[in-house]
């Protein structure tokens, strides 16, 4: 049976909890694979809105388990607490495993986090500031603790003892920052260790199994394919694998690529960017502002989940996204916000770049060549009628149909699935995903 695979197709926020929460309805393993919790996916169901940052999309659903995979960064903390709130609403958690060899997010992770980009001044990445980066950068250097690590508390503050060691002198030496307390951070994490154990598991054999069995898994991607850490726009980018490259999805839960049927890409009907980095068709006009509200006042608006900041908006970049498509392998597009467009006079997509007097149409790999380039772009006129209660292709206007075509002749793979509003029913599914 199938594993497939969500990814965000552009920088991020394009709706992959959406998606995932409407295609977990088959799926009986939903396992996320990368990042931490910097990443934050927005669901809206029967039980009402949810802002999750670790815990799969899949949790609202019996019966399902939920798996946060080893190439995931772990804080502990939000994670117990992220636990706490969903329980608070009635939402059973007990199906809920965390991979032990998933990396912890540690405190000097995140001190060092604030203090590096303090430090970039100007250059700054515009992280979400929650330690991944360094997180990530210890597990390279082989000084990461992991979830397992836990288990013995003796164990564990011996593996401590020299991370925090080391880090402390990065903090103090390097940046210039307030050493931290040993004991105190022990004490936090032999407590967190505690209370994290029911959650601990063997992640892999989950995932593995299910799909012996014949199940049907969803890996959930967060953040974006232009965030990905090797093919994203370096330096600007996060420090795991977002895409379903096999260093990424495959890696991230434990399973080789061939074991993985389908990817499919959630790209938004146009752009939008949080953090700093090249942003060939961003807009600063009213438009940016009408997209960025649109939908505010129901906490829709395009803010970031995690941090707040309003996001920076652009029109769809076809040659970023084809690009997203071909190294993802996407065997399909769900494209998200649709209705967001409905009242957009002339609506534009980004083709190819101007850049020195040629025409390109690839992501040139330095950020100072990629900031100069220019979007061409062609008009499509707009529908200027609301599509929240389309349920079916054949009843969109027709150029909300021609839009839609055109995007996946650009991107050179089809449409699958649209989505005109954020609860689970407002969907359009042109082909079946599973
Ligand atoms: P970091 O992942 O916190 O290190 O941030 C690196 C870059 O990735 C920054 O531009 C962040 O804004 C961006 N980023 C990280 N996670 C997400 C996400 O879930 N959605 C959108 N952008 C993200
Ligand atoms: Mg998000």
């Amino acid at each position: 049976m199938p594993i497939v695979v969500v990814v965000g197709g552009q920088w991020g926020d394009e709706g992959k909890g959406r998606i995932v929460d409407l295609l977990a309805r088959k799926a009986k393993v939903v396992a996320r694979y990368s990042a931490g919790n910097n990443a934050g996916h927005t669901i809206v169901n029967e039980r009402g809105e949810f802002k999750l940052h670790l815990v799969p999309a899949g949790i609202f659903y019996p019966e399902k388990t939920c798996v946060i995979g080893n190439g995931v960064a772990v804080d502990p903390e939000v994670l117990l607490d992220e636990i706490d709130s969903l329980q608070a609403k009635g939402i059973d958690t007990s199906r809920l495993v965390v991979s032990d060899r998933a990396q912890m997010i540690m405190p000097w992770h995140k001190a060092i986090d604030l203090l590096d980009e303090k430090s970039r001044g100007n250059a700054a990445i515009g992280t979400t500031g929650k330690g991944v980066g360094p997180c990530f950068a210890d597990k390279v250097a082989r000084r990461g603790i992991r979830i397992a690590d836990l288990a013995d508390p003796e164990d564990l503050m011996h593996q401590m003892k020299s991370a925090f060691e080391y880090n402390n002198r990065v903090i103090t030496g390097v940046y210039g920052g307030e050493p931290l307390v040993f004991d105190d951070c022990f004490a936090k994490y032999r407590e967190l260790g505690r209370r994290i154990r029911p959650f601990v598991g063997d992640s892999q054999a989950i995932v593995l199994d299910a799909h012996r069995r014949g199940e049907y898994v969803l890996l959930e991607g967060a953040q974006g394919s232009l965030l990905d850490l090797d093919h994203g726009t370096y330096p600007f980018v996060t420090s795991s694998v977002p895409s379903s490259s096999s260093s990424g999805a495959g890696l991230g839960v434990g399973i080789g690529p061939t074991d993985i049927q389908r990817v499919v890409g959630v790209f938004k009907s146009y752009c939008t960017r949080v953090g700093n980095g090249p942003f060939p068709t961003e807009l600063f006009d009213d438009i940016a502002d009408r997209l960025r509200d649109h939908g505010k006042e129901y906490g829709r608006g395009e803010y970031g989940t995690t941090t707040g900041r309003p996001r920076r908006i652009g029109w769809l970049d076809a040659v970023a996204a084809r690009y997203s498509v071909r190294f993802n392998s996407l065997a399909a597009v769900a494209l998200t916000r649709l209705d967001v467009l409905d009242q957009i006079k002339t609506i534009k997509i980004c083709t190819s770049y101007a850049l020195d007097g040629q025409v390109i149409d690839t992501l040139p790999p330095r950020t100072s060549v990629l900031e100069r380039v220019k979007p061409v772009y062609e008009e499509h006129p707009g529908w200027m009628t609301p599509t929240t209660d389309v349920r079916n292709f054949d009843d969109l206007p027709p150029q909300a149909q021609a839009f839609i075509r055109r995007v996946e002749t650009l991107l050179e793979c089809p449409v699958d699935l649209i989505s005109v509003g954020p609860s689970r029913e407002q969907a359009i599914i042109v082909n079946p995903i599973f």
